[in-house]
């Protein structure tokens, strides 16, 4: 161990935006979202385990995963999946490791991972005590937003775009961040007035209207599954490819041509991850209903 004050440093570096995930506020939004789409026994069992602190309300604990993935390490590699550079795609068996190659350590994984801890175990009283819930029901919540950042499905060889270094307008930053944080910030203050809960009520009217037709297929999985992340995990990488990586070279200025093409696909992947998020809680929570997990 080194003087305090190392350690204190070294936390502080960790600290600086970019390695984080979809910032505060899109995590805000995708569970706010979620919230409106809970049937009444979803919305019972997500606020008989939330943590006090949360007030009942699930929003309120969705960046958690984020505010410990230092403290508890082991928690890292499961906010994201790192694609092989330059192919497009995601498969599960060849990606979702951590960089020590240990199998299901990514965020498709942990989805699974922490889907089966709760269907298992809500309605069984022994099982509840090897499981904390609590914390199965945050991470749950926070990297089904993961894995829609496009950014989060990137390639290995530039760390999902955190080592591609851009200016954002004029601020120097790079490319992950950009898509968690930078792109949600522009829009709140140039369209939203700085005010999340008008952007989140933009995208919620876009719910049931322009993309009416498409919530039932974001909502199923297929063969009746609870739980579905690879196809998002595909989708992801893809917009990826043509949106995310697309005109952003090392040392590129992003500026309005960027921020304006690319704003209708964060938020398209918002209001997909929201509606998932729910039917993904609707079905783990379906009083007596047995499903299948996979
Ligand atoms: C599954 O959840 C447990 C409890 O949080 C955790 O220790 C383990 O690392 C998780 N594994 C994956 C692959 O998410
Ligand atoms: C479950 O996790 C929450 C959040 O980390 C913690 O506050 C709580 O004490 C844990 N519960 C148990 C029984 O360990
Ligand atoms: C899904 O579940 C419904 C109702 O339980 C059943 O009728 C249907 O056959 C199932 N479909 C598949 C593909 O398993
Ligand atoms: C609403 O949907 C339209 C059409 O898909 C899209 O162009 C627009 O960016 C969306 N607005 C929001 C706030 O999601
Ligand atoms: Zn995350």
């Amino acid at each position: 161990m080194g003087p305090w004050w190392i350690g204190r440093a070294l936390f502080f570096l960790l600290m600086v935006p970019g390695i984080l995930a979809w910032g505060k506020e899109g995590h805000y939004a995708i569970c706010k979202i979620a919230e409106g789409y809970l049937t009444e026994d979803a919305l019972a069992a997500v606020k008989r385990l939330l943590p006090d602190s949360a007030e009942g309300d699930l929003a309120a604990v969705c960046s958690w995963p984020d505010e410990i993935r230092f403290h508890l390490r082991w928690s890292g590699p499961l906010h994201y999946v790192d694609t092989p550079d330059f192919k497009c795609n995601y498969k599960y068996c060849r990606d979702c490791h951590d960089t020590a190659g240990r199998k299901d350590r990514c965020v498709t994984g942990a989805i699974y991972n922490y889907t089966m801890q709760l269907t298992t175990s809500y309605h069984d009283s022994v099982l509840e005590s090897k499981y904390n819930l609590t914390e199965a029901l945050m991470f749950l919540s926070h990297f089904i937003g993961d894995v829609h950042q496009p950014l989060h499905v990137g390639f290995l060889g530039d760390e999902g775009g955190n080592t591609i270094t851009v200016r954002w307008y004029h601020r120097k930053t790079n490319l992950h961040h950009v898509w968690d944080t930078m792109i949600i910030d522009s829009a709140l203050k140039t369209f939203y007035n700085s005010d999340l809960a008008t952007m989140i009520l933009a995208i919620q009217r876009n719910i049931t209207d322009d993309w009416s037709n498409d919530v039932l297929s974001w909502e199923t999985c297929s063969s009746n599954h609870t739980v579905c992340p690879d196809p998002y995990a595909s989708e992801s990488i893809s917009l990826a490819c043509k949106f995310a990586y697309k005109n952003a070279t090392p040392g590129s200025t992003l500026s309005d041509d960027y921020f304006l093409s690319r704003l209708p696909v964060v938020e398209k992947r918002l209001a997909q991850s929201g509606v998932r998020l729910a039917a993904t809680l609707n079905r783990v929570f379906a009083s007596g209903a047995k499903i299948a997990v996979g």
